[in-house]
């Protein structure tokens, strides 16, 4: 395929106009765009828990624009001793999705811009770190694209999982920023993409997003993946990530390890694209990465219509994890590791700059 993509894949889900935050609302895409606005840090935790904002670095940095709100309602409430007010409206934010672990990351870095004995000065540093954090997630997408995009082969068929596009980030995307650098090559034939139930993030955002930029897209259920797979015509299973434990095992949407355990059935490549920001190597194995497990009526019901037997059981983690050994390669905008492993990651990330 030729270049078929337009420069313009500018999507930006996240908009910041230093006193309000705009989050582009995903639960009502592609139906309708519509902004929600956020002008208090509560608005922002129940924004980032109700899926109005969605994809691990996504979920950071509306985060950090979270907490320089908080800091301004703290400063209304005492100029000296605004720390712990400050301190317990970053925590509601925290506490809101626990497997994102870029949520954390972020959190951690505008803490540590803060100087509990200069509110002025802190203010100011907690509004450049949430923008410093945003442009460096941008930036480490673009950079990440080009290293996955160096590992396709021409006329490439790739199959992704949920969305981990420009809309679950700060722009370009992961997963999807790969797909993007790829088609800019001229390298991909087309992209195949699971519905993702039950939200529906391959159907509604990925969709969305590929056909914007004019990139090539064919949808199936989760379910047809392994048809798919035999038919040979599908080179890399490309999907991005929640968090990636010290050992490389990968948390990601739920329906992720099936895949990449189909995809090993069918040897198909897997490639997982992150930023290293999504690195926790304070979690050693994926055993220990903490699992969301959302209400049950995000299987019972679409929208309002109730599809289930009524009174049946439910089971809905939104996550899982997929053992490192079932990965081919990790791709971060510091590079890429083939076969992960606990001392690969941690060379790759013997020069992790703070910026990200
Ligand atoms: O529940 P979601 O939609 O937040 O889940 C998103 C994913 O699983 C993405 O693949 C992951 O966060 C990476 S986004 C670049």
């Amino acid at each position: 395929m030729s270049s078929i993509v337009s420069e313009r894949s500018e999507i930006s889900p996240i908009l910041w106009d230093g006193e309000k935050l705009k989050l582009l609302d995903q639960r009502l895409l592609p139906r309708e765009r519509k902004w929600v606005e956020c002008r208090d840090s509560l608005s922002v935790a129940r924004a980032i828990e109700d899926m109005v904002v969605r994809g691990a670095p996504a979920i950071g940095l509306t985060a950090a624009y979270g907490a320089v709100l908080a800091a301004r309602e703290s400063a209304q409430s005492s100029k000296i001793a605004w720390g712990k007010d400050f301190f317990h409206r970053v925590a509601v934010i925290r506490a809101t999705r626990p497997t994102a672990v870029n949520l954390g990351w972020a959190l951690d870095k505008m803490i540590e811009t803060v100087s509990l004995s200069n509110l002025d000065q802190s203010l100011v540093t907690l509004e450049n770190c949430a923008i410093g954090l945003h442009k460096a997630d941008l930036a480490a997408n673009k950079a990440l694209g080009d290293f996955g995009a160096a590992l396709i082969e021409p006329s490439s068929c790739i199959l992704t999982h949920c969305n981990a596009g420009a809309l679950a980030t700060g722009g370009y995307g992961t997963a999807l920023g790969v797909v993007r650098s790829a088609a800019r090559r001229g390298l991909l034939d087309t992209v195949f993409a699971t519905e993702t139930r039950p939200w529906f993030q391959g159907s509604r955002l990925t969709a969305w997003e590929l056909l914007e930029d004019g990139i090539p897209l064919t949808l199936l259920a989760e379910s047809a993946a392994a048809w798919l797979m035999k038919s040979g015509k599908i080179s890399w299973l490309i999907v991005g990530a929640d968090r990636v434990a010290a050992n490389g095992d990968v948390a990601n949407k739920i329906g992720t390890y099936s895949l990449a355990s189909l995809a090993s059935q069918h040897s198909v490549k897997v490639m997982v694209v992150a930023p290293s920001s999504t690195i926790d190597l304070k979690t050693a194995k994926g055993e220990l990465i903490p699992i969301e497990e959302r209400n049950s009526r995000e299987l019972t019901h679409i929208n309002d219509l109730r599809v289930a037997a009524e009174g049946v059981d439910v089971f809905n983690p939104v996550f899982d994890v997929t053992p490192a050994e079932l990965v081919s390669v990790l791709v971060t905008e510091m590079g890429s590791v083939p076969r992960p492993s606990a001392p690969a990651i941690e060379n790759l990330l013997k020069n992790r700059v703070t910026g990200l």
